[in-house]
């Protein structure tokens, strides 16, 4: 079938900010411990770090790192992971029936950083914890020196302040599974003042404060308005999380369901592309709301801090494990060729929304909900799910274009008429390269594309070409298979350039990556 995309130099939707290819490492599962860090693997460097991991989150080219958690901040003493690691205190973790260690912290967390090219973006804990030991926090990591604070943190090691420019207030306070859970009122003062006494300290940071934990939470929508009534003057972002999912309903998702009747169709999970940029509109209009009544010409900006695929590790022993084990395998999700177009659909809808979405993070970094899977000891590989978002975050530069699209779709129940075909496209004005990431959702047929660049130059030359496509769906990467699903070149048959024109054959449920000078 036969589909078009227009975009036109002129109509831009916003420069898109590089932040939005961030991910997410948090102390829980094997995460940190035998995912990023594991003394005595063969590739440890000296400071314990797994240098196989590091050099895949590297080619994976995420530019941001949420960290410490997750549920797991809403009981963390920052005080426990620094110092000398002999001396560290071993705690419960109430969030995830774990034991911590703490041999992981933060000046360690931040040299990883380093290494790895990513910003960090902090948290704290506004959980059992608030504002005085978000201060310090903020003190201990970001204050040249000269204080009680700064100085203990160049006692540790680390002479230069740490710069943490973005930091989250807390984590997904309206869940009644988060430690020390709050009413929109509680929560919306007690971010108000924490962010207040931080901005104190360092007025150079930025502050995310914490929206809804799903879409579908009882009090979405309130409970924005009612936090940013408060925090509206201190804070600079609002975040969104989304978890997709196949279940039809959370009821057989926690009982871990294995009758296919409670899942959803293919067109279906893919509907929860258009349903993300739905979510971000009406955050938007939230947002909006909460300035119009205030008479501001304030915007708060979109931190989409935690998103990916999650449904199929969510059952009970995924999310409490028995006996308070160190680095338990949980929700070590295995990701499928389905996944991988699913989020290289999301990656269009997070970058068509360029305007408001700056920050977001895909949870989590390695093996839970993870693109890098490990083994102690033994290799790491990539999951389905690292390419798409290997190659967005490598090619989209510059500026976000407003795509036109008159393609072919399928009927969805709530969303109505959608196109087989999800797109975005993203100019490089300073290299002269434009990206174009493209999915066809059609299952069965091939997509006959037409591309018009208006504006963009004529002549241009194909810098990239690639296509994920697999005629599994359920196919997966696994230890003894790590490249089943990954991006191969597009046929050269599959690609005609003509003047600022262009026609391209998509596979059926496939993801494509054209680059063009
Ligand atoms: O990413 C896993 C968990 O999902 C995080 O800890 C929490 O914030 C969310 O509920």
């Amino acid at each position: 079938f036969e589909a078009t995309l227009t975009v036109d130099r002129e109509f831009e939707i916003a420069p898109l900010d590089r932040r939005m290819f961030g991910i997410f490492v948090e102390h829980m599962g094997r995460c940190v411990y035998t995912g990023i860090y594991e003394p005595g693997h063969p590739t440890a460097d000296a400071q314990g770090f797994r240098g196989d991991v590091a050099a895949l989150t590297r080619e994976l080219g995420a530019t941001l790192v949420r960290y410490p958690g997750g549920n797991f901040m809403s009981g963390y003493n920052w005080e426990d992971g620094v110092g000398p690691r002999e001396d560290r205190p071993v705690r419960l973790d109430l969030a995830w029936y774990s034991t911590e260690t703490n041999q992981v912290g933060t000046n360690e967390f931040m040299a990883w950083c380093k290494d790895v090219g990513m910003e960090p973006m902090m948290g704290v804990n506004l959980g059992t914890r608030g504002p005085d030991e978000a201060r310090h926090f903020l003190e201990y990591c970001n204050h040249p020196g000269g204080t009680a604070l700064s100085e203990l943190r160049k006692s540790h090691g680390a002479e230069q302040p740490h710069a943490a420019k973005l930091w989250c207030l807390g984590n997904e306070m309206d869940g009644p599974w988060q430690i020390c859970r709050k009413t929109p009122e509680e929560y919306g003062r007690m971010a108000l003042e924490a962010g207040k006494l931080m901005k104190m300290v360092d007025p150079t940071i930025e502050l995310a404060a914490c929206g809804s934990s799903a879409h579908d939470m009882p009090t979405y929508g309130i409970w924005e308005d009612r936090v940013l009534e408060h925090c509206f003057d201190v804070v600079d972002y609002i975040s969104l999380h989304t978890y997709f999912s196949k279940y039809k309903s959370a009821a057989a998702m926690n009982a871990g369901s294995q009758d296919p009747a409670d899942l959803m169709s293919t067109p279906e999970f893919f509907s929860q592309i258009d349903t993300t940029g739905h979510f971000i509109d009406e955050i938007v209009a939230v947002a909006d709301a909460v300035a119009a009544r205030r008479h501001s010409k304030k915007r708060i900006m979109l931190s989409f801090d935690e998103w990916n695929v999650w449904y199929r590790a969510r059952h009970a022993e995924h999310l409490k494990p028995t006996g308070w084990p160190q680095a338990p395998r949980l929700l070590e999700e295995l990701y499928n060729t389905e996944d991988a177009l699913l989020i290289g659909g999301v990656l269009t809808t997070l970058m068509n929304h360029a305007d408001r979405v700056k920050v977001a993070c895909m949870a989590q970094l390695v093996n839970v909900i993870g693109p890098i899977m490990t083994e102690p000891g033994g290799p790491a590989w990539r999951q389905t799910i690292f390419h798409p978002f290997a190659q967005a975050a490598r090619w989209a530069r510059g500026t976000v274009l407003q795509p036109v699209l008159r393609s072919p779709g399928y009927t969805h129940a709530s969303h109505g008429e959608l196109p087989y075909l999800c797109a975005s496209v993203v100019d490089d004005a300073e290299s002269g390269t434009t990206a174009l990431f493209l999915l066809n959702r059609n299952l069965t047929d091939s997509m006959a594309l037409t591309v018009n660049l208006r504006g963009l130059g004529a002549s241009r030359e194909l810098v990239e070409a690639s296509q994920l496509h697999h005629p599994d769906l359920q196919a997966c990467n696994t230890q003894s298979d790590p490249d089943q699903v990954a991006p191969s070149p597009l046929a050269k048959n599959a690609i005609e350039i003509e003047g600022e024109s262009m026609r391209i054959t998509l596979k059926p449920a496939s993801w494509n990556v054209i680059v063009t000078r």
